[in-house]
């Protein structure tokens, strides 16, 4: 059993006097402090700016530095695809979490764990936590990279001020 899981007594407290929920193991996950390794490059500021929305969320962040080739040996050897790839790599239990992924699908893949590899957000999509403001975003996808590499959409974010 890999799954760490830590609760303060306040979030026990919160979990046994709520009365509203339905799913009560995705309300504890939302709720638990999730450890998470964050591999960048030591020149990064967007990496920098995604760990402290991270850290600001409550997650456990520890953070390696690693440049170039390094760098990329560890998302090969991780089973990122290439066209799956963003500046940095971060490591949750098996799982990894490629580029600006926002908290809520971090949050959604520990509660679900889904048989797959992690979630990526290629590139640097302008207005993804870390990049710029969320209210100038443009349309991007966070992905679910499966065991055999393939990618499925796991959360589609359109772009900012378009109607729904
Ligand atoms: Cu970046
Ligand atoms: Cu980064």
């Amino acid at each position: 059993m890999k799954h760490k899981v830590k609760l303060s007594r306040r979030q026990l407290l919160i979990f046994a006097s709520s009365t509203m929920v339905t799913s009560p193991l995705i309300a504890l996950a939302g709720k638990q402090s999730i450890d998470i390794h964050v591999v960048k490059n030591p020149q990064c500021g967007c990496c920098n700016a995604w760990i402290k929305i991270l850290k600001d969320q409550g997650f456990n962040v520890t953070t390696e530095d690693r440049s170039g080739s390094l760098l990329a040996e560890f998302k090969i050897v991780n089973g990122i695809p290439k066209n799956m790839m963003s500046c940095h790599t971060a490591k949750i239990g098996d799982y990894f979490i490629e580029g600006h992924v926002p908290v809520s699908d971090i949050r959604r893949l520990t509660a679900e764990r889904p048989d797959a590899l992690g979630l990526a957000v290629p590139a640097m999509p302008y207005g993804s936590p870390g990049m710029g403001p969320e209210e100038k975003r443009e349309a991007y996808d966070v992905f679910l990279v499966m065991n055999d590499g393939a990618a499925q959409v796991f959360q589609h974010y359109p772009q900012a001020g378009i109607p729904v």
